[in-house]
């Protein structure tokens, strides 16, 4: 993947370890109440049934942010003007982005970054076949920790935007969601525009529906991660004995993915073993919902300031741009 031929750039990868995963895994399934880090979900399978998520009917927030993009990709527009860097955190499959693609005016350089290498490799050619003349230059990068961007050459951009949909801030605490953000304001620069989609608390049974859908992806998308330990890690997790299971956690408005024990076992990973008791759970995944002003609160944590937010009318989903000061 050379610019020769495509303008699509030597991808900068700095895909997380094995030995990360590893050590993630340990410590977390070693502490009082079992967890693994969210991120780890993300293997190329992950990723597939992740995006195959995206589709399902109980799964409202790709369906409602793209309403809300495709409604307001002018505006957006408008407010980013010409010959923008565009640098998309966890751009997956590079659907959403297309939307702002096709309204901006002449962007000047494209930067997906994304955890899954293969996935962001793939979804990148794509674009570059869609965009023949859009310089990409994707960075295969955990965006949590912090990363430079590549020194496109030849590229002139008159602003610097951020872009973050999927309400993906939204599986980070909210201390790690202010460190996040302050990251952000740190590699775009003051004056940069942050794109940010943000799912909004709302009744339980909708969300509790679209973390367990009635086909069980979700729940395949849960599981796999104890089969990306297995094979990757020499893990013997047995998948038949453990479920997935959606929790709301009121106090923290949000909800939780748990995997759950269905019975007293122990599992080797490696040479260390683990033991479950029969309910015991390893929690997986965090998806906090906001209300517009607990938003607006934390992205002042981060350094930005509010410009604009775009609703959908059942005021399931929020789309916000903000300035870094
Ligand atoms: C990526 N992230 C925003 C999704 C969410 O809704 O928290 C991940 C997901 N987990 C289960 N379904 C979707």
């Amino acid at each position: 993947m050379t610019g020769s031929k495509t303008r699509l750039a030597e991808l900068q990868d700095h895909e997380p370890s094995l030995d990360e995963f590893r050590s993630g895994v340990i410590d977390g399934l070693s502490a009082p109440r079992k967890f693994i880090s969210s991120k780890f979900l993300y293997d190329a399978r992950g990723s597939r049934l992740f995006d195959d998520i995206c589709e399902l009917p109980e799964y409202y927030p790709t369906r409602t942010e793209t309403g809300i993009l495709e409604r307001h990709a002018s505006d957006i527009a408008r407010l980013l003007g010409p010959r923008t860097r565009l640098v998309e955190f966890g751009s997956g499959a590079g659907t959403k982005i297309r939307i702002l693609l096709d309204a901006l005016d002449r962007p000047a350089v494209y930067l997906p970054v994304d955890i899954s290498r293969d996935h962001l490799v793939a979804a990148s050619t794509d674009l570059a076949r869609t965009f023949p003349e859009l310089r990409i230059a994707p960075v295969c990068a955990d965006y949590t920790a912090p990363f430079a961007l590549p020194d496109v050459p030849g590229v002139a951009h008159e602003t610097t935007a951020g872009f973050f949909p999927g309400s993906t801030i939204g599986n980070f605490t909210k201390e790690e969601a202010a460190a996040f953000l302050a990251g952000t304001h740190d590699l775009l620069g003051s004056g940069a525009i942050m794109i940010v989609g943000i799912d909004l608390v709302k009744d339980i049974d909708v969300l509790r529906a679209a973390y367990d859908d009635a086909a069980g992806v979700t729940a395949a998308f849960n599981l796999n991660l104890l089969r990306r330990i297995n094979r990757e890690l020499g893990g013997t997790f047995d998948l038949s004995r453990f479920r997935h299971e959606a929790r709301w956690n009121d106090g923290l408005e949000r909800i939780e993915m748990h995997l759950v024990s269905l019975r007293d076992q122990d599992v080797a990973i490696g040479a260390q073993r683990f033991h479950f008791q029969e309910g015991e759970t390893i929690h997986t995944e965090s998806s906090h919902k906001y209300r517009l002003d607990g938003f607006r609160d934390l992205a002042a944590r981060g350094g930005y300031d509010p410009i604009e937010v775009w609703t959908d009318e059942k005021q399931f989903f929020s789309v916000h741009a903000l300035r870094a000061r």
